[in-house]
């Protein structure tokens, strides 16, 4: 049977990362996968998680099964997080999840199961996971226009144009906040747009917010994504701790549900428990673990917002810095796009062709489609990185 087997193609960002290691360069520099690192290059621990990890090791008794939910504490945090104070709310049910990519997993066997039919619509370009996962389990995915690799901002009105056309069959998958992999975001005015779209054509919006904490703030990032969440029928959240709270390999997230009614929120929730239990059965439980245990201590929940909004900051200063070095550069303001970017990523709208340049001339690492991860940048290297960008742009 395995002889039957073709070779997986290769992950791209994963064999980005395996090359870098592997280059003997001093000078090289890892703008390629997709986590937060600080001053000293190191993707850190966060305090509020190390001293929550303290508490767990010395008060936890058992390793026994949790559930098939996860914690509902955990969850009641997730939902308390993204939607207390909305009219969602009292309207919603969550179910933990194996990082994000579990829930958007979860709730694409969930659309599969309640519509077969179902066309997903997601950015162009998008997380390079979204179209592998909804097609995975059966759903159709089709691109909505998002990124002018001209303006490198939002097409808004293209994107407009196009969710006009989605109905009832129709799921509109969304990006929280700081949108993977382009760095562009959605305005207030498009949320309102697509907030108003959905309630007249009936169509699901799905929010995947993976970086709340990362773009504007952390009530901030999530602020579309409550305003869809006070109006709309029905509407599917994924949601991760991998980023907000440094928690990558723990597999941290969840699923949340919003129906028009608290029953047929809770229905679809053990439609989910059901789902999970033909799969991984039941999430992780030790990121969960520290999340909850942060965010029902006032003093953890201070501290950890508190290091959330010095990752940021130190995202925004870099953005300042990288674009202020290239103005210097060029004389213009071509590179402003890269300040008003959100989160840790920007494509840069470069060629296959100068991508491998960065690459092979100044070990600079960047994903294919030109997106860098300004965190892997440091204060002390955005000359060099500046002066690679005029050099292959020439
Ligand atoms: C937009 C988006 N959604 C989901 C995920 C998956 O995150 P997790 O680590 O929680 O599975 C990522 C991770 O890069 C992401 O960028």
């Amino acid at each position: 049977m395995l002889d039957l087997l073709t070779p997986a193609q290769q992950d791209p960002i994963l064999s980005l990362s395996i090359a870098f290691r592997e280059d003997p360069r001093t000078e090289k520099m890892d703008l390629g996968i997709g986590v937060y690192k600080d001053s000293q290059g190191i993707t850190p621990i966060m305090q509020a998680v190390k001293a929550a990890q303290q508490q767990l090791a010395e008060t936890q008794t058992t390793k026994s099964y949790v559930g098939l939910a996860g914690s509902e504490v955990f969850n009641q945090s997730m939902v308390d997080l993204l939607l207390k104070g909305t009219d969602g709310y009292s309207r919603c049910a969550a179910v933990q999840t194996p990082g994000a990519s579990g829930a958007l997993r979860m709730l694409a066997d969930l659309m599969y199961l309640a519509k077969p039919i179902t066309t997903v619509w997601i950015t162009n370009p998008s997380y390079v996971n979204h179209k592998p996962v909804m097609e995975a389990a059966g759903l159709t995915v089709k691109y909505y226009p998002y990124f002018d690799m001209t303006t490198k901002q939002v097409d808004g009105e293209a994107m407009l144009a196009a969710l006009s056309k989605a109905g009832p069959d129709d799921v509109v998958l969304l990006h929280g906040c700081c949108h993977n992999p382009t760095g562009a975001d959605i305005r207030h005015e498009h949320w309102e747009a697509i907030n108003e779209l959905a309630q007249k054509n009936g169509f699901t919006p799905f929010v995947d917010i993976a970086y709340q904490g990362f773009g504007s703030g952390i009530e901030e990032d999530a602020a579309g994504l409550r305003l869809l969440a006070d109006s709309v029928e029905e509407m599917l959240i994924a949601t991760s701790c991998s980023k907000s709270f440094g928690l990558y390999r723990e597999r941290t997230g969840a699923a949340i549900v919003i129906g028009k009614n608290k029953e047929e929120a809770m229905n679809a929730k053990g439609r989910i428990l059901q789902l999970a239990r033909a799969t991984y059965t039941m999430p992780p439980d030790h990121g969960a673990a520290i999340v909850q245990t942060i965010l029902t201590d006032d003093a953890l929940t201070t501290q950890w917002r508190e290091e959330l909004n010095t990752m940021r900051n130190r995202i925004v200063s870099l953005r300042e810095g990288l674009s202020s070095a290239l103005s210097a550069r060029t004389g213009d303001n071509r590179y402003d796009f890269i300040k008003s970017h959100k989160g840790m990523f920007s494509v840069l709208g470069l060629s296959v062709e100068q991508v491998a340049k960065l690459r092979d001339e100044f070990g600079i690492y960047a994903v294919g489609d030109s997106r860098i991860n300004i965190a892997g940048l440091t204060e002390a290297r955005i000359d060099y990185l500046a002066d690679a960008l005029i050099a292959i742009s020439e």
